[in-house]
Order: C-alpha cells, then structure tokens, then sequence
C-alpha cells in the first residue's frame, strides 16, 4: 500500500537510453512525473528534449528502459491499452501547427470527431469551451492564419485539451512569442493546473517561464548525454552542478 500523503505518480521513466540508429541522444534517464505538478524540459538546443518527449507518448521506442504509466509499459502495451493511455494526455507539438485548411473551431473539434461518438452540437459546445479557457472565446469560426502567433499557440493547447487529458505535453509552448504573450501562456499554464488539475509537462527553453510556472525541472546535458539535475528551479540555479546554474541564470531575451 501507498503511505499516505505519496500518491502514485503519473509516469515513471526507468532507465531510458533514447538513440537514433547508432547515435545516442541521452542515456539511463529516471525520474517521476508526479500527478498536479508542472514538469518543464531544459537543455541546450539538440540535447534531446522533443527527442524524450516523443518517447513519453509513444511515438519513439527506447534503445533502453521503459515508461511506465501505472502498470503499463507505454511501449508493451496492446493496441487497445496504448489507444487508452493515449486518450489520458494531449500533446502540443514544437511545430504547433493547426489545419490551415480548418477553422479554429473545426480543428478543436477534431479529436473530438476521432476519438468520441459525440454529436456535432455537442462537439461544438465542447470546442467553445476549450477556446474559452485558452482566452479565445471569439476564434470559433477564424481561420488558423488569422490569429497571431500567441493565439495559434492558446488554439493548440485548447485542441491538445479538447479531450480532457489529466497530463497535458507542450513543446516550447512560448518560443516566438513577446515578452507579453509568453507570461500570458504562463498564466494559462498555472490556471489549467489549478482550476483542471491537470498535470502539465514543458518543453521550454525561456528560464523566464520555467521559473514562473515549473515545480520542477529535469535538466538533459549535451555533453554528458544525461540527466545532471532535477529538482525545484530556485534550488538549482543556487546548487546544482555548474552547468545547470549557469545555464538557469541565462535568462532568456525577448
Ligand atoms: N528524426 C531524426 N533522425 C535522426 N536524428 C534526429 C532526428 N530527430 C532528432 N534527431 C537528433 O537527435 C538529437 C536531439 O534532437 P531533439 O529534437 O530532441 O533536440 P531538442 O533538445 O528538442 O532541440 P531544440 O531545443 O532545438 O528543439 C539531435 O542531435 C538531433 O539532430
Ligand atoms: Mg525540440
């Protein structure tokens, strides 16, 4: 049994080595995604973060390890196992990129189509909804190359959101947005964790961000090719290994 007050966590990476053929992206990584949490991503540009992102759902097989969520071993599973883990988070991809051929309502309500017997009253109801939490309550019947570059971010969390993931995966959810947008986005994030409770894990390279939003932040090294921290971002800027501090005290530039 569970000792009270440590709940199960979410997702447990157990030693996962991530290669593409022969090349080793990032060896023996282990840690816990932990449910309500916001989990952020951090390391220098090609250390692997979307690479380890794509192995948390599915889409990659490990060289090595497993990723465990509960019981089931993402990458053992079934057919019918891995179509329900998948039903229990959204992704919004570092592209992020909408149907340009699709209103914003319309790519909403994609997954929606997909994966529920919904009825299209429903369906729009829903999507409404979702476009609403994201602050885009007027979008529904834009097209995607209408809305500014922070809009079509909002409109691609409010798809990944469209079928109430509890864990929500964003790659880079704030690059290229001003200084303006991205703490709006921030604000989001918090706001989907407390008032959903939903368990949020970013990709992100502003440190502006990931101080303001992130419980926790796992730190993926390019010359080691491995995790080299992990814990509350304050706590590394001031005692992590000293590549962690300097690379959390680079404050990112609008
Ligand atoms: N499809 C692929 N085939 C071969 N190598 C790849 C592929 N995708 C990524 N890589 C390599 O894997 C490494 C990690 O890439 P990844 O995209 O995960 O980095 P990242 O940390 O997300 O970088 P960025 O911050 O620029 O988005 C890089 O060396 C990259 O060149
Ligand atoms: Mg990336």
């Amino acid at each position: 049994m569970e000792p009270a007050g440590i709940p199960e966590p979410l997702v447990r990476v157990v030693g996962l080595t991530m290669a593409f053929g022969g090349e080793l992206v990032q060896r023996d990584l282990d840690f816990e995604i932990r449910r309500d949490e916001v989990f952020a991503i951090v390391g220098a540009s090609g250390c692997g973060k979307s690479t380890l992102l794509r192995h948390l759902i599915g889409l990659q097989e490990p060289a090595a390890g497993r990723v465990l969520y509960g019981e089931h071993d993402l990458h053992r599973a079934d057919e019918e196992t891995l179509a329900s883990l998948r039903r229990r988070f959204g992704v919004m991809f570092q592209a992020g990129a909408l149907w340009s051929s699709m209103t914003v309502g319309e790519n909403i309500m994609l997954p929606l189509r997909l994966f529920t017997a919904q009825p299209l009253a429903l369906r729009e109801r829903l999507a409404r909804w979702k476009l609403a939490l994201v602050g885009l309550e007027g979008a529904f019947d834009l097209e995607p190359a209408e809305l500014s570059g922070g809009m079509r971010k909002r409109a691609a969390i409010a798809r990944a959101l469209a079928l109430d993931p509890e864990l929500l995966y964003l790659d880079e959810p704030s690059s290229g947005l001003d200084p303006f947008s991205a703490a709006r986005l921030d604000g989001l994030i918090l706001n989907l964790r407390r008032n959903l409770g939903t368990t949020v894990v970013m990709v992100s390279h502003s440190m502006d961000s990931v101080f303001a939003v992130a419980d926790r932040v796992l730190y993926l090294d390019h010359v080691e090719k491995t995790m080299t921290a992990l814990g509350a971002p304050r706590v590394l800027a001031e005692t992590g290994p000293e590549r962690v501090r300097a690379f959390l005290h680079r404050r990112s530039q609008p």
